[in-house]
């Protein structure tokens, strides 16, 4: 799997040392409260397994589950439901735990959707950052890394469902495209 991978942009050290101070910056944030960390399926749960255990506060965690159709490296914009939150969010501070903005059409549907379940507050938590190709405003409040306008794999990110368990962020290599 490794031998794919052109370029590797963020090493595993570098990851673990970010979701470290993001768990450290939540804890201190939220001290006295109980967010709901809501990570979205399925990128989004490796970032929120790590970042949990990070994290010195008590907390809840759920899941929601979206699916943006298209061509495999490239978001469609048309974006699906496959789990709805089960959870009961009104009056709670919700923090979003996703993998990756892109569009960020994504998380403005699912921000959309929990702001009608009339949660206290919600917040961001996102790993990795490609502000060239945002096509909506997002506010990220907690913010691992920005990536440039590329396809990246690994650590919770896929091309065609591979690459999840990657412990590193990395370019593939054209051949893997085509
Ligand atoms: P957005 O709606 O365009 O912001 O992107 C939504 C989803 O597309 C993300 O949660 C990822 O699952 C996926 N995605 C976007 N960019 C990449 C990438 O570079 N690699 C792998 N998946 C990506
Ligand atoms: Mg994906």
């Amino acid at each position: 799997m490794k031998n794919d991978i052109e370029e590797v942009l963020i090493s595993e050290d570098e990851i673990q040392q970010k979701i470290k101070e993001l768990g450290a910056q939540i804890s201190k944030d939220y001290k006295g409260r109980v967010p709901i960390l809501i990570s979205i399926l399925k990128g989004g749960v490796i970032f929120l397994v790590d970042l949990m255990r990070h994290i010195s506060i008590p907390i809840e965690i759920e899941f929601l589950g979206v699916a943006s159709y298209g061509s495999s490296t490239e978001s469609s914009g048309i974006i699906k439901l496959t789990k709805d939150c089960n959870y009961d969010i009104s009056n709670r501070d919700i923090i979003l735990v996703e993998d990756i903005i892109d569009t960020g059409l994504s998380i403005k549907y699912i921000i959309n959707l929990l702001k009608n379940k009339n949660p206290k507050s919600i917040k961001t938590c996102v790993l990795l950052d490609k502000p060239e190709a945002h096509k909506q405003d997002i506010k990220i409040d907690y913010k691992g890394f920005t990536v440039p306008n590329k396809f990246v794999v690994g650590y919770g990110l896929d091309y065609k469902e591979k690459y999840r368990n990657l412990p590193f962020i990395g370019i593939l290599k054209k051949e893997i495209y085509q």
